[in-house]
């Protein structure tokens, strides 16, 4: 058996919606890509704090909400409190063939091994029903993590590519995947979402809510020293106008049960 690798609940979930809405807002056009249709059951897999849930809950959806994070959870029942959520390993999942469609935005990324997360998600689709998920892809906030590794390693410590917390795999890997499962892939796409973070601490913010697994065993005095690096060397690359541009890079796909 696999080892199931799990990132422990540092979820700021009030941090989340306050700067980091926009994970949510970019995910309103993959809804499109879902065309949710009334009455249909669907799972939304790293709900967060639940506001696209709730976008597909308008649309007469019979949604589920789930994520791993039970700070987020949490604040999504309270802001949502019609709606059904859970605190759920994507790897774990209970659900047999009970869902229309699974749906999960910016969350794969975090999810090792992505067979075991692919295994539950087609198990827990009726026959017929699609998967559509987008996350980060090949290359994803690259710029970003290489510096901090560098500035990790130029501190005095030691770097593990372990410590690395995310899968972003090419669409050529991640569909072999879904093939592999089960799935008929009818959609891939790997492309460039440049992403604005807000203000002047923008880069900073990112890295304090997401990139705490790279910075295991290494205080917050001397973290504060390398994250400072990281914004020198990389202020003439990743600021314009004011704003830090994270390189995002996406992967979008759509499966089907068959
Ligand atoms: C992403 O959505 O690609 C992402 C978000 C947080 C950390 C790493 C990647």
């Amino acid at each position: 058996m696999e080892k199931v690798q799990t990132v422990k609940d540092s979820w700021d979930a009030n941090l989340y919606d306050v700067k980091h809405s926009f994970v949510s807002k970019y995910g309103d056009s993959l809804v499109e890509l879902l065309d949710p249709r009334k009455g249909e059951k669907i799972l939304d897999l790293g709900c967060g704090t639940g506001d696209l849930a709730k976008k597909l809950y308008d649309s007469e959806v019979d949604v589920v909400g789930i994520d791993k994070s039970e700070n987020m959870v949490e604040q999504a029942m309270s802001k949502y409190p019609d709606i059904e959520f859970a605190v759920q390993d994507a790897t774990e999942l209970v659900y047999k063939n009970m869902f229309d469609a699974v749906f999960s935005n910016a969350t794969l990324h975090w999810v090792k091994p992505p067979e075991q997360a692919l295994e539950c998600i087609y198990k827990s689709l009726k026959q017929g029903g699609r998967f559509i998920a987008e996350f980060g892809g090949k290359g994803n906030v690259q710029i970003i993590t290489d510096e901090i590794i560098t500035q990790i390693k130029q501190a005095g410590f030691e770097y593990e590519d372990e410590q690395f917390p995310w899968y972003y795999p090419s669409i050529g890997q991640y569909t072999s995947l879904m093939e592999k499962i089960g799935f008929k892939v009818t959609f891939a796409q790997h492309y460039d979402r440049p992403t604005p973070l807000d203000g002047e601490n923008g880069l900073r913010n990112w890295i304090e809510m997401f990139g705490s697994p790279m910075f295991v065993g290494i205080s917050e005095e001397r973290k504060d020293y390398i994250v400072t690096n990281v914004e020198k060397n990389l202020k003439d690359r990743l600021r314009k106008n004011g704003n830090w541009i994270a390189d995002y890079k996406r992967i979008r796909v759509i499966g089907v049960k068959e």
